[in-house]
């Protein structure tokens, strides 16, 4: 069975709060225990750098997301669970994707043109307060996900250009120096809706407006009363469209609690008698996770051991290929013998297979480096038609628009990774 690998960082520069449990957490907990999915969580504390310049806070925060993660549920036999810091061969594979990111590409980033943009309109020189950092931010991003040849990355909605940009990398590095980096997909649950918080805005930290995942009992009743709700009074019927208190209760319900909320509303329910009803069904959700937080908090040593388990599995995946991008991009021992070389890129490249069908017919096919399925081609009469085919392809990528009669990429494959493909071979074997 082919294995998927999802792969998604976590910044640590905060408290975690019920948005991120909706909206991250409690998915990617689930999804990592389907079958056929292999999952990367990582804390990414060299990019809460970026944006975070205390000390104390980048090391409590990374405590307290690694322990929410951990109290949720997350299984870090299963799951690869680590520090982005504790596996070097990230920065050094950042260096080499910077050495092949087109400047222009990073200057396009949005991160980086919202900065700019407030600065101009600040008066200001657009890239006043602008760290080099912030600018590269896309690179390092793109070497979390190839390091590990991530084939989807679970993201928000605001990340998507940068996985584009992790794309992009990835096939001018396999174009420069062969097959080595599967192009990444965002994966965006439709499905999880984002959590309202207590102003009725989206549950944020830049809107000041959110629930702590593992505030203390009395600290989650206060502010659940602080929820937004209108002035209706007991016995008016209230509506559920708009309602953050609703919107939350839905999330952490079942349906049939939903229904009963929703009739509730309907019948004139107190505003008062919701929010209680909204506090009993999260703590209810939420306390024996709590008590598993807390003592994990009050162990850190648990974590750090988890973290560090984490980080040997990744490095055990990571120093190997980094070895072999080393080697590739020429960094290798002067003494290496040439035929060795020349071997290792082979193995790199994707290749041509051509073979006959129980119809008689005579067929190709285009396989990438790592064994998938890149083109198919429709039925030749005979050999020899199949064999120009593929020699054409392999002399001229540009050829493919006029064998395009004869061939059918397979689903989610994209015209772009087969140009890059066959560019790989026209490059080796010229
Ligand atoms: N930049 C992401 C965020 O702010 C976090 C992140 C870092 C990430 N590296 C990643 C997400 C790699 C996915 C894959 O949300």
């Amino acid at each position: 069975m082919s294995v998927t690998r999802f792969l998604t960082g976590i910044t640590p520069s905060g408290t975690p709060h019920l948005g991120n449990f909706v909206g991250s957490i409690r998915p990617s907990i689930a999804a990592s225990r389907n079958p056929g999915v292999q999952s990367f969580y990582f804390l990414a504390d060299y990019h809460a750098l970026i944006k975070c310049q205390e000390p104390e806070r980048v090391n409590r925060s990374t405590l307290e997301i690694a322990a929410s993660w951990l109290a949720c549920g997350l299984d870090p036999e299963k799951v690869a669970f680590y520090r982005q810091s504790d596996v070097p061969e990230i920065p050094e594979l950042t260096w080499f994707l910077t050495c092949v990111a087109g400047k222009g590409l990073l200057n396009r980033a949005h991160a980086y043109k919202a900065a700019q943009d407030k600065n101009h309109e600040a008066g200001r020189d657009g890239d006043d307060g602008v760290s080099a950092g912030l600018f590269m931010y896309p690179v390092l991003m793109a070497a979390d996900i190839l390091m590990f040849n991530a084939h989807k990355v679970p993201v928000g909605r605001d990340q998507i250009q940068h996985i584009e940009m992790a794309r992009d990398m990835a096939a001018s590095f396999n174009h420069l120096y062969g097959e080595h980096f599967t192009l990444p997909e965002a994966a965006i649950e439709e499905s999880v809706a984002t959590l309202a918080g207590l102003d009725g805005r989206k549950m944020s930290k830049s809107y000041d407006n959110t629930i702590p995942l593992f505030a203390p009992r009395a600290e989650l009743k206060k502010l659940i009363a602080t929820i937004v709700t209108d002035s209706r009074a007991p016995g008016e019927p209230k509506e559920v469209e708009g309602s953050a208190l609703f919107q939350i209760y839905q999330a952490f319900a079942t349906p049939e609690e939903t229904a009963a909320l929703r009739q509730a509303y309907a019948d004139g329910i107190a505003w008062g008698e919701a929010k209680q009803l909204l506090f009993e069904r999260v703590d209810r959700e939420l306390g024996p996770l709590r008590e598993r937080y807390e003592e994990l908090m009050a162990h850190p040593e648990r974590v750090e051991a988890a973290l560090r388990m984490g980080g040997e599995r990744a490095r055990a995946l990571a120093q190997p290929f980094l070895a072999r991008l080393r080697a590739a991009v020429g960094l290798r021992p002067l003494t290496a013998p040439a035929g060795e070389r020349r071997q290792a890129k082979a193995a790199a490249l994707p290749h041509f297979k051509q073979y006959r069908e129980a119809d008689g017919r005579f067929y190709f096919k285009l396989v990438a480096a790592d064994g998938r399925l890149l083109l198919q081609s429709t039925g030749f009469d005979a050999p020899r038609d199949a064999g120009q085919a593929i020699a054409r392809l392999q002399q001229d990528p540009q050829a493919l628009a006029a064998l395009a009669p004869h061939l059918a990429p397979p689903e989610g494959v994209g015209a772009e990774e087969v140009a890059a493909a066959l560019q790989a071979l026209a490059a080796a074997k010229s």
